[in-house]
């Protein structure tokens, strides 16, 4: 699988250990950045391109990284298309693919230990969708994505 992976300098380590265990596990990784964890950048910029590289289809999935995985999943879901989930251990990986068919996996480097998020992008690339009544759900998150907002 392609897999395109994006972090702020407060996800680097983290990304940088899942790079591994991606290309270790044979997939193939598309690195969007950022390429220090000495350098303070802003996470909105690596979240909204791992959505975009996923959006577009240059990658089939997609792992972000900031101190919490929040604002850069926060990012990530602003482009269409997108179903970001903040995840912490393997079992919220495992629900958030096949319950709700994530194709961005976002990871805290500062709120989860390193075992526990390689179990989770473990889970991540092995857990398919469960479909049937998540599907509606699924559809139903799509048409809101194209109604127009206050
Ligand atoms: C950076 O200090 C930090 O705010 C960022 O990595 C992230 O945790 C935001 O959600």
């Amino acid at each position: 699988m392609r897999i395109a992976v994006g972090s702020d300098h407060a996800g680097y380590a983290l990304k940088t250990e899942t790079i591994a265990r991606l290309t270790g596990a044979g997939h193939e990784v598309l690195d969007l950045g950022t390429d220090s964890a000495e350098v303070s950048v802003d996470y909105p910029l690596f979240g909204r391109a791992v959505g975009e590289a996923v959006a577009e289809g240059r990658a089939e999935r997609g792992v972000c990284v900031c101190g919490t995985g929040i604002g850069i999943g926060m990012a990530a879901n602003k482009v269409r298309g997108i179903r970001a989930a903040v995840v912490h251990d393997s079992t919220t990986a495992l629900l958030a693919r096949s319950h709700n068919d994530a194709n961005v996996l976002c990871l805290g480097e500062r709120t989860t230990g390193r075992a526990e998020a390689m179990d989770a992008v473990d889970a991540f690339l092995t857990t398919a969708f469960a479909g049937g009544r998540h599907q509606r759900r699924i559809e139903q998150i799509t048409d809101q994505e194209r109604q127009p907002t206050p």
